[in-house]
């Protein structure tokens, strides 16, 4: 089986035809992970750097670190984003993290692509690598409670979403605390914070 190639060329055109919400989810996203003006940023599949650069221009302070596994997206990634203030690594979310500590960390609809116990990995390196009030801000499809909410294509082979509410559950077994800030049909954007000790 040939594993999908992400093109950076074609891919805002992609993003309209099978997410039609997907200028919303990046507006919400940037919302939440603006709240309280995180300067150290770590991006999970940043990609070509479309939400990123969204991020970076409400908070003109802040440094971003993105890693992604496609060295295309990467490369227009690099184009997009102020080199100063950004760093870039070729990874998976299946390595180890960049170790931080970061204030914020952010992901835009790539953790779908892990399975359920790849999401659950995931999110305990996250909390790890989150200074103490720090958040975690995760925008992704969903598995929608009713069926009939499902909009985005999914081939259950690369896109891989979980539910809400076991998302919840394998963050909060972390020790962040979780919410939802916006769902829509099968989108959605939770915000969890790990705590200070005192
Ligand atoms: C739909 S794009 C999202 C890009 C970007 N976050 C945005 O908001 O436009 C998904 C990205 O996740 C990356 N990706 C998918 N699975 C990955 C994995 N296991 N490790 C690292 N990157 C991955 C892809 O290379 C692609 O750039």
């Amino acid at each position: 089986m040939t594993e999908f190639a992400w093109d950076p060329e074609s891919y805002r055109a992609l993003m309209a035809e099978e997410i039609p919400d997907y200028p919303r989810l990046q507006a919400e996203l940037s919302a939440a992970v603006a709240a309280d003006a995180p300067r150290t940023i770590l991006d999970l599949g940043i990609g070509s750097g479309l939400t990123a650069a969204e991020v970076a221009r409400a908070l003109p302070e802040a440094h971003l670190f993105g890693i992604d596994d496609s060295a295309e997206m990467l490369a227009a990634a690099e184009e997009a984003l102020d080199p100063t203030r950004t760093a870039l690594q070729q990874s998976r979310l299946e390595d180890p993290l960049p170790s931080g500590p970061f204030d914020l960390v952010m992901s835009t609809l790539a953790v779908h692509h892990l399975d359920g116990s790849g999401k659950a990995d995931l999110f305990a390196r996250v909390a790890a690598v989150l200074d103490e009030g720090g958040r975690f801000v995760l925008a992704d499809l969903v598995v929608p409670v009713d069926p009939a909410d499902v909009i985005t294509p999914i081939d259950g082979i690369e896109d891989t979403p979980s539910s809400l509410k076991d998302q919840l559950a394998w963050l909060e077994a972390t020790g962040l605390h979780p919410r939802v800030h916006w769902q829509h049909r099968d989108l959605a954007v939770i915000v969890a914070q790990k705590v200070h000790l005192g």
